[in-house]
Parts: C-alpha cells; sequence; structure tokens
C-alpha cells in the first residue's frame, strides 16, 4: 500500500544576512501562487521580520506563553477544570497562531528570562509535530546557525535549503551548516544549497567551488533593487510582482523543491 506523505518540510538555513528570509518568503509566494496550500510559515529566527515579508503581524510569541512549567500552569494563568495540562498547553500554543488566507504563522519569538528551555521546547517541537500534519507545506525560516532546530524545530526535515552569498566564504559556511546538521543528528533526507545576489556571468572557478562543497546546487538568485525597495517601503516581499528578478529566478528552484522533490 502506498503511503502518501502528508507534509512537505522545508528548513531555510544559512550564514547571517545572506537571504534565508528572503527566500523562504519566496518560496512561500510561490506555493501561494500555485494553490499549493495551507501553508505553515514558521518564524524560528527571533530578530527575523519574516511576518513582514508576508504582510502579517508576529506580535503573538511563542516565547511570551513561557519558558518552564511554573510559567504555563501557574505564572500564565489557570489550567480551566477537567482540562488535562498538555491539552491547555496545544490551547494557548494554537493561540499563538496568525491565520491568514492560504498561510498560517507561528512566530517563535525570544522566550523570557535565562536558564534552561527545554520544556517549552519539548512541548513546542511535538506542538509542531502535530501541526505540521494539518499543512502539505512547512517553511521555516531560521535564525543564522543551527543550534536551535535541535532544540526547537527539529523533526523530519525534507529539505535543508542553505542560502549562500556569492563568495567562497559563504560557501565554507555552507559546509559548515550541512555539517553541523550531520554532527546533531538532524533527520534531513536533503541538503541543497541557493547563491543569491549572483551577478549575471558566474566565474567558472566559483562553479568549481562550489561543486567541491558537495551540496546539490538548486540555482542562483540576481541581485534584485526591488527587494531592498520593497522592505524601505514596507511593503511585503510576498506581493513583489511576477516578472521581478527574483521571482523569476525563484520559480524553478521552487519546482525542484516542491515537485522533483514529491518524486
Ligand atoms: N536577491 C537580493 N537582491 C537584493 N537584495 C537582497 C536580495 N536578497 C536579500 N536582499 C537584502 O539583503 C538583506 C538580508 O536579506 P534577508 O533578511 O533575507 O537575509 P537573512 O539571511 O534572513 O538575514 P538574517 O541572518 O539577519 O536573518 C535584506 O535587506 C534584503 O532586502
Ligand atoms: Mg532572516
Amino acid at each position: 500500500m502506498c503511503v502518501e506523505k502528508m507534509s512537505t518540510i522545508v528548513a531555510v538555513a544559512g550564514k547571517g544576512g545572506t537571504g534565508k528570509t528572503t527566500v523562504a518568503g519566496l518560496l512561500i509566494r510561490y506555493l501561494q501562487q500555485n494553490s499549493q496550500t495551507p501553508i505553515l510559515a514558521v518564524d524560528a529566527d527571533p530578530d527575523s521580520n519574516l511576518p513582514e515579508a508576508l504582510g502579517m503581524t508576529g506580535e503573538k510569541t511563542v516565547g511570551t506563553i513561557g519558558r518552564t512549567r511554573e510559567d504555563f500552569f501557574v505564572n500564565r494563568g489557570q489550567v480551566p477544570a477537567g482540562m488535562p495540562k498538555e491539552a491547555y498547553l496545544e490551547l494557548k500554543l494554537s493561540q499563538v497562531l496568525v491565520e491568514a488566507k492560504d498561510i498560517d504563522l507561528m512566530v517563535m519569538g525570544r522566550p523570557e528570562g535565562a536558564g534552561c528551555y527545554c520544556y517549552i521546547n519539548n512541548v513546542l517541537r511535538k506542538h509542531l509535530e502535530i501541526l505540521g500534519k494539518n499543512y502539505p507545506y512547512v517553511i521555516i525560516d531560521n535564525e543564522a546557525g543551527l543550534e536551535h532546530l535541535s532544540r526547537r524545530t527539529a523533526q523530519d526535515i525534507d529539505f535543508l535549503v542553505i542560502v549562500s552569498d556569492y563568495s567562497l566564504n559563504g560557501l565554507r559556511a555552507s559546509v559548515r551548516i550541512k555539517k553541523l546538521s550531520d554532527e546533531m543528528k538532524l533527520n534531513v533526507k536533503a541538503h541543497c544549497l541557493i547563491i543569491n545576489c549572483a551577478p549575471e556571468s558566474v566565474s567558472p572557478r566559483f562553479l568549481e567551488e562550489v561543486d567541491k562543497t558537495g551540496l546539490p546546487l538548486l540555482g542562483f538568485m540576481p541581485e534584485d533593487k526591488t527587494v531592498p525597495q520593497y522592505d524601505i517601503e514596507r511593503k511585503p516581499l510576498i506581493s513583489m510582482p511576477d516578472d521581478s528578478p527574483v521571482v523569476t529566478a525563484i520559480n524553478p528552484i521552487a519546482i525542484k523543491i516542491f515537485q522533483e522533490g514529491k518524486q
């Protein structure tokens, strides 16, 4: 019997400022345009602007719910009589979800206070696993570095999309991220690479270096002046025109991830 897989989970990683949020936003845009919905967008970067990229607000964050058992069950309100504690927690987490047409957004935020986040992280991981099953596509925008991936959102990841800039340093960082994900034993089915802000003509030497990373190259994204322009004008990235260079570039990349990747 063929059991159809429920959702495709894509996590976007990379070193700081390489274009992770831009790529995550554009992948979500692609899915929405192609009616491959509903999408669960997860903003796993405390400093991220994924909500803005999607034209949504991320005021309610998982981090504000609490960090410890006490936060959940004592400091932040009473569990209604007769309700199991875990169910109450699930309810609180579901209230954090920002819902819009086609896209639901979960913002992790920054948990308050110092100390161990094990409890919230465990709850969250389980919650995301359950929640993710309701969506055919889950896109996770990560902060630079990967540690939190295992702590907070690790689950079966179909594609770990690593975004690099057009530099050898960017490629080296991408390889480190791949190694880290192996060391952390993240359950990643495929790693792949996107080079962002690439020049029109890519040097053959650079391609050789890409080859040496061993990471399958999904494609290049050009520098596109509409991207910072949208940012400055506070326009959501998701509403960029079809003919803008980054949108044109992301389409074949998205097809590789969402269509060919399913086969
Ligand atoms: N292809 C592009 N063309 C022009 N500008 C771009 C492009 N991609 C990203 N940018 C700009 O570069 C900056 C960083 O992009 P982005 O926020 O997507 O990176 P990031 O990897 O998510 O950063 P961080 O590590 O801070 O989360 C932003 O100002 C964005 O507008
Ligand atoms: Mg970002």
